[in-house]
């Protein structure tokens, strides 16, 4: 009898689950499905269901965190409180749902008051490989915050620890964070979704030999007592909530600009990043006030995994930017260039993520065509163009949209250059139909109307649809829904697409023609006045053998082997893989040893796990290298060499 119950009541509780996750289901898909008309602007990005957060921001939304962590390298975690100021959406919310990744929860409380807090009851989820493990608070009636106190782990995903050794000054450790897109959660509890935009507050506690920054307002001039404020008072999606601590020294390079680094570094740093208060002002011109007040600059050590994070007020670099001849600060245009497209603007939802980083690549295009001129935005176009052809050759069909299906998958996996690089030609294209008159106050429109909010792939294209198209009917005879479709939801690219075109390269083509040909020895070839860009199109328009005598002609030629041009040396380098260029093989190791940037090491693993040989000497290599990679470069290239 007894069983007989129990198995009525499991199969009722069965029944009764499948249900409510039917309806729930049902409720995800209305809301993913409804229209998103621009008449609504006062929060779009509601409508639009992230797939990779367990958060519950349309029944309990967080608004505020505040931060009060101490940074403790000797055991590598950061430790202390996050407390969440929240919003019911629905008023019979009982429970907050929130992102985590590997954190110890030691505690949480709720207040009313928002002061007096009291104890409640929390359950962490299920750990899911990809999003982490859902944390569960109960809310008791009218609570306004939520305090929990927790501990990340040292293998934090967002988070890299440095020893001494690891950085330029070789005397104190360095911690730095990076959280987008799904790394927050590793080091803050909390709704980690770019739709749900915080203001942030922190205090942080550091060993007193070291300096604390974060992407917030705060004191460069601080004396180093150990503990530093930061506040962030505009809403920003978690992604760009970053810290750095290290020994960091700080050099004005204008008005509302400046740069952090190590000591050594600062007076390097400065003269290379001098042009980013022009690089502002140009912007400005084009697309309407700088919104976030300061603009600064931290160069990390070469470690850091990417070439640059657009963490507001304070960009983080990579210091293989520092070339020494300005030739690579169009990274710096990049990041800058999100302050408006990306932290003004902000993708919903990670399948969203070109609406940041393809406007980013245009804006970054304009702003080095107003600050370093045409010819140089014509070499980076051209060579953008050619990047994304060799991807959309190897990539399989669904990664070459630009409204990219990531559900089941990693964010980061949906970071190639596709986004970039696609989106980029696609308004290339809309301001060549519209004229750029006519494009850029479109655009300025744009920023000025989704300013500080997060929307979808469908909010923009209704925007494009009423501002841009409809007001314009030549214009919209040109560009089609089915042409809109080419561009945003389907592989490949429209056969309209733009080609760039630069008179430099000719030259270049043309100086590589006659050393191919046998006609000109390289040490005569006309290159002295060749800037970065012409040597990557130089090497990458040889052809993919080339025999040992011509390698090293070459590398006698134009000393490429040892070059400190950090991208001339990754494309050279990757030739030296393909052709068995022995000579190359020590600073090959030295390059993957040293650095961290993704983008520069990835590809140079990939060549080598082409053969066999290549295969051990990638095993080899990274057994050196990994403990010096950031964990999400740890997982990406442990990906290919495994
Ligand atoms: N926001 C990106 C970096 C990023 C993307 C981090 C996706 C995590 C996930 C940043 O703005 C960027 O695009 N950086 C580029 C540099 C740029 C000049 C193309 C990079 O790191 O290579
Ligand atoms: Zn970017």
């Amino acid at each position: 009898m007894k069983t007989r119950l129990s198995v009525c009541l499991t199969v009722c509780l069965a029944v009764c689950l499948i249900a409510l996750n039917l309806f729930t289901m049902a409720c995800q898909n209305t809301a993913t499905e409804k229209p998103n008309p621009s008449a609504a602007p006062t929060s779009p990005s509601n409508e639009a269901r992230d797939v990779h957060s367990y958060g519950n921001p349309e029944q309990v939304r967080v608004k505020h965190v505040d931060l009060n962590l101490d940074v403790l390298f000797e055991r590598k975690i950061l430790n202390g409180t996050a407390t969440l100021t929240i919003e019911r959406k629905q008023n019979d919310a009982k429970t907050l749902k929130l992102d985590t990744r590997d954190l110890k929860i030691a505690k949480v409380e709720a207040a009313t008051d928002g002061t007096t807090f009291s104890p409640t009851q929390f359950s962490l989820g299920q750990q899911d490989a990809i999003l982490g493990t859902p944390l569960m608070v109960e809310l008791p009636a009218q609570t306004t915050k939520v305090r929990i106190a927790y501990e990340t782990s040292p293998t934090a995903s967002g988070v890299q620890w440095l020893e001494p050794a690891q950085t330029a000054g070789k005397k104190q450790p360095y911690v730095f964070t990076q959280s987008q897109a799904i790394h927050a959660r590793s080091w803050i509890p909390l709704q980690d979704s770019p739709g749900v935009r915080i203001t942030y507050a922190a205090t942080i506690r550091t060993p007193k030999t070291v300096r604390a920054v974060m992407s917030a307002e705060q004191d460069s001039n601080a004396p180093l007592t150990g503990e530093y404020k930061f506040n962030m008072p505009q809403a920003i999606p978690p992604y760009l909530i970053a810290l750095a601590a290290g020994d960091l020294a700080f050099k004005p390079l204008g008005q509302r600009t400046g740069v952090y680094t190590e000591p050594t570094m600062l007076a390097k740093a400065a003269k290379e990043l001098e042009d980013t208060e022009k690089m502002i002002e140009a912007t400005e011109k084009l697309y309407g006030p700088y919104a976030w007040g300061r603009y600064d600059i931290l160069v990390l050590p070469p470690s850091f995994p990417y070439g640059g994070m657009e963490n507001p007020r304070l960009t983080f670099a990579t210091p293989t930017i520092l070339a020494g001849d300005k030739s690579l600060v169009s990274l710096i245009a990049h990041e800058l260039a999100h302050s408006w497209s990306g932290n003004l603007v902000t993708n919903a939802t990670w399948r969203d993520f070109w609406l940041n980083e393809g406007f980013t690549t245009y804006l970054e295009r304009r702003i080095v065509e107003a600050v370093y001129g045409r010819e140089n935005e014509e070499m980076q176009a051209v060579l953008g163009r050619q990047t994304l052809e060799g991807l959309l050759a190897k990539f399989e069909p669904r990664d070459q949209v630009l409204h990219i299906d990531l559900n089941g998958r990693d964010p980061d996996e949906g970071s190639t250059e596709v986004p970039y690089e696609k989106g980029t030609l696609f308004l290339r294209q809309l301001e060549e139909m519209a004229g750029r008159e006519k494009f850029d106050q479109f655009l300025k429109g744009y920023f000025n109307h989704f300013a500080f909010q997060s929307i979808t792939t469908a909010d923009f294209r209704a925007y494009l649809q009423k501002n841009l198209l409809e007001p314009n009917p030549q214009l919209a005879a040109k560009m089609p829904a089915s042409l809109l479709d080419e561009w945003i939801e389907k592989p490949g690219l429209p056969a309209s697409a733009p080609k760039p075109q630069s008179a430099a390269f000719a030259k270049v083509e043309e100086q590589a023609q006659a050393w191919l040909t046998g006609k000109t020895p390289a040490a005569r070839l006309q290159t002295k006045q060749w800037t970065t860009q012409e040597w990557l199109h130089f090497l990458k328009f040889l052809p993919p053998q080339l025999r040992e005598a011509q390698m090293k002609e070459l590398d006698q030629a134009f000393n490429l082997t040892k070059t400190g041009n950090a991208e001339i040396a990754h494309v050279w380098l990757l030739a030296a893989i393909r052709n068995k260029y022995a000579v190359a093989y020590p600073r090959l190791e030295e390059y993957l040893t040293s650095i961290g940037r993704q983008k520069l090491i990835r590809p140079l693993y990939e060549e080598l796990v082409k053969t066999p040989e290549g295969k051990q000497r990638a095993a080899s290599i990274y057994a050196k290298a990994r403990a010096g990679y950031h964990p999400i470069a740890q997982t990406s290239v442990g990906k290919i060499v495994q």
